[in-house]
């Protein structure tokens, strides 16, 4: 570390000295341990000072002269032997430590010079875009660690996936994994103001055998200790699984792989990527080449962090499945690939085979350039940023374009114009909580804020996508760190892998359609009833109500001005309303299945009591609405609860929506949908329950779901929340 931090560190032990003297009996245990540390600032802890681990084979210093070592430096860094000899020991020495524990700095590996000499060292392991906790977790494990000797790392949670890791997970699958400690439930807590996500790894240096198994530990908002700004591991959730049940590739078939997928990309035109300046979101901007975005690449190495053991058994049985990439067409480019190129159906007459390859039909929309497109009497073209399953497109299109590469930065998928059936084309939205699939729409093109994929056959993607089998196949298997905050997520692994029915015949088409049709034109009911909701929102009251507790004092809210309200760290996971008289609760599921109130800061229940019916109506449908959106009531939303100018008019409204059939058919629909993929897919009714269960109570799966139509999500409530909900 450089020399300011090490400062810093040396006066945090000071504290901790002073702190022991001040608590007596521990002072000697702390003297003793504070005089065994040593914190030495201004080397780097990567710097192998000439010892190379190749011409060593990692023999450590053998052959090389201790003076050696220490008289190595480098421009700029201080010389290792002015070094304590501590860390000339960790430098030098291979293998001396039986513990070695971590909490290295996340940053690219751009942002850290590394001299030539060093890159040679750490040559197995670099990759464009890398981060330089890969670089400290494979010098600790080849380098420092003692044989049978542990470590424990803090590591950004893309190196459980990501492509740019892919060689240093192949160099620590080779040893015993221990432990990987999941702590993406509780956002960014764990490392302040750092917008990464982040697993704990325990390793074992001894050679990994097919018996391994692996604790999988989830740390929950449960485990949040705020008054100490602690966590609290002993209420951490954990399990034991088989090492192969953690490896993605248990659940992939072998085929396509030939085939060269589009070019991925994490960061589309208009995305914003959020991130601290140190804590870097891997992105690529776009590129002619396509290799140059492999941070965004599919990685069939991952590590499934979030894995259970009774997962394993239902991501087998549709590992098992064919799948989507099986039905995706497959159309020819010339092997000097440009993205400009226009694609064929085949190999033109008279062409070398040689120079052509084939490729799948496939690819992110059209790259516009910063400004827009004007072609005149050219078709229009959409951003697509929020698509529903039905392909609708609710925005202003972006601009114009007749079609013509030339006109386009990029013209992607649609230099494949002619190839295939426009029919069977379907658009992919891969940020997004689940991945969205919808038809491509008629006379118009998309930018690369989502990709299309044209079929070879008939084959209704978008509703079959929106199954909750598939969403907890991708959400278990394809689903990565954040990008813009935490659950909002990105699919960068192929969603080609989707499970699809083995056959596809008229019948089963026709069946599936059908549910498909329901599930649409429910959605689109209730997005109708949104519409006319939010119209009633924005005609807020001018009424003089400064602060709309006032309303207590008009004897309309009768709800004492105490009200228990949530406290920061209540977990509402789930939490449903329920409406008693005059009395609107809130309601969890507890441990063991049963309802319990939600949890508030005072212990006391949640209960809001509006004596005025239809005040009821309106305020219990916008509390459900907060619910569902992921939020929980509290003094500041009920103070600005906006009141309809007309309530009875806007209950009659709620009402209306919420005895209308829309969201019991889309439950319904859905439902239908989930039970003949399963059956489709071969899963049994207990595996399709695990599925369905995992939605109610996992909390990263709570808040996966289609990007409906309508915002409010059905998907989440079972029939019994509903009945409790419409009391
Ligand atoms: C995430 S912080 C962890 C600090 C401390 N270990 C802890 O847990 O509080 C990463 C630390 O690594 C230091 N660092 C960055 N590059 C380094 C290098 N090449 N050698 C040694 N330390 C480095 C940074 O200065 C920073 O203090």
């Amino acid at each position: 570390m450089n020399a300011f931090s090490a400062t810093l560190a040396q006066i945090q032990l000071l504290w901790h000295a002073l702190a022991a003297v001040v608590e007596g009996d521990t002072a000697d245990l702390m003297r003793k341990a504070i005089v065994g540390l040593s914190v030495e600032g201004g080397h780097s802890s990567l710097s192998t000072w000439g010892v190379s681990a190749h011409k060593d084979l990692f023999g450590g210093t053998a052959g090389r002269a201790s003076e050696e070592i220490r008289a190595h430096g480098q421009g700029g860094a201080r010389r290792l032997r002015t070094a304590d000899r501590k860390f000339r020991d960790l430098s030098g020495r291979r293998g001396g430590y039986r513990i070695v524990a971590g909490n290295p700095p996340f940053v690219r590996f751009e942002r850290a010079p590394i001299g030539p000499e060093e890159r040679i060292e750490y040559a197995p392991v670099l990759k464009k875009n890398t981060d330089l906790s890969v670089l400290f977790a494979f010098r600790a494990m080849e380098w420092w660690l003692a044989p049978n000797g542990r470590l424990g790392f803090f590591l950004p949670l893309a190196l459980s996936e990501a492509s740019y890791a892919e060689p240093l997970r192949a160099i620590l699958a080779q040893y015993r994994i221990v432990e990987i400690i999941d702590l993406e439930e509780i956002g960014n807590v764990a490392f302040h103001g750092a917008n990464v996500v982040t697993i704990g790894l325990v390793m074992e240096k001894t050679a990994a055998t097919a018996q391994d198994q692996i604790k999988i530990t989830r740390v929950t908002p449960e485990c949040l200790d705020e008054e100490h700004g602690r966590i609290d591991m002993t209420k951490a959730i954990t399990d034991v699984v088989p090492r192969s049940a953690v490896l993605l590739e248990r659940y992939l078939p072998g085929s396509g792989a030939d085939l060269r997928a589009p070019p991925a990309e994490t960061k589309a035109d208009d995305e914003t990527v959020t991130a601290a300046p140190d804590h870097e979101t891997p992105s690529s901007e776009d590129s002619d080449d396509e290799a140059a975005s492999e941070d965004g690449e599919a990685s069939d190495s991952a590590w499934l962090t979030k894995i259970r053991s009774a997962d394993v058994d239902v991501l087998d049985a549709l590992a098992a499945a064919r799948r989507l990439d099986d039905i995706i067409l497959r159309g020819w480019t010339k092997k000097a690939y440009r993205q400009k190129t226009r694609y064929e159906a085949a190999i033109p007459n008279g062409e070398p085979a040689v120079h052509w390859q084939q490729q799948r039909v496939m690819g992110y929309g059209v790259k516009v350039g910063r400004k827009s497109i004007e072609n005149p009497g050219g078709r229009p073209v959409y951003k697509a940023k929020h698509l529903p399953p039905d392909g609708s497109l609710p925005e202003e299109p972006f601009g114009h374009w007749n079609g013509d590469p030339a006109e386009v930065d990029t013209a992607r998928f649609y230099a494949w114009a002619g190839v295939g059936d426009e029919v069977n084309t379907f658009v992919v939205r891969n940020i997004a909580t689940q991945p969205v699939f919808a038809p491509h729409p008629a006379n118009a093109y998309l930018t690369n804020t989502v990709y299309c994929i044209r079929l070879s056959e008939r084959f209704p993607l978008n509703i079959w996508s929106l199954s909750r089998v598939v969403a907890w196949f991708m959400a278990k298997t394809a689903r990565t760190s954040v990008v813009q905050g935490y659950f909002t997520t990105f699919y960068p692994r192929q969603t080609t892998r989707i499970p699809i029915p083995a056959e596809l015949d008229e019948a089963l088409l026709d069946e599936l359609d059908e549910i498909g049709r329901r599930i649409l034109t429910a959605d689109d009911e209730l997005a109708r009833g949104d519409t006319e909701i939010e119209k009633l929102r924005s005609g807020v009251s001018s009424r003089p109500f400064r602060n709309r507790l006032d309303l207590v004092a008009n004897g309309i809210v009768t709800a004492p001005k105490d009200v228990s309200w949530p406290g920061a760290d209540a977990n509402w996971t789930g939490a449903r309303l329920l409406v008693d008289g005059a009395d609107i609760r809130f309601v969890t599921t507890d441990a063991d299945g049963a309802e319990a109130p939600a949890p508030t800061e005072t212990g006391q229940p949640t209960v809001i009591t509006i004596t005025d019916p239809d005040l009821r109506e309106w305020a219990t449908s916008e509390a459900r609405s907060l619910l569902a959106r992921g939020g929980r009531p509290d003094r500041q939303w009920m103070g600005t609860l906006s009141i309809p100018d007309d309530p009875a008019a806007a209950a009659t409204l709620v009402r209306r929506l919420r005895e209308g059939s829309a969201e019991q058919e889309l439950a319904a629909a859905l439902d239908s949908l989930d039970r003949k993929v399963a059956d489709l897919l071969g899963l049994t009714d207990g595996q399709l329950d695990h599925i369905r269960d995992a939605f109610r109570t996992d909390a990263m799966l709570l808040h996966v779901r289609p990007q409906w139509k309508h915002r409010q999500s059905v998907v989440t409530r079972d029939a019994s929340q509903r009945d409790g909900a419409a009391a």
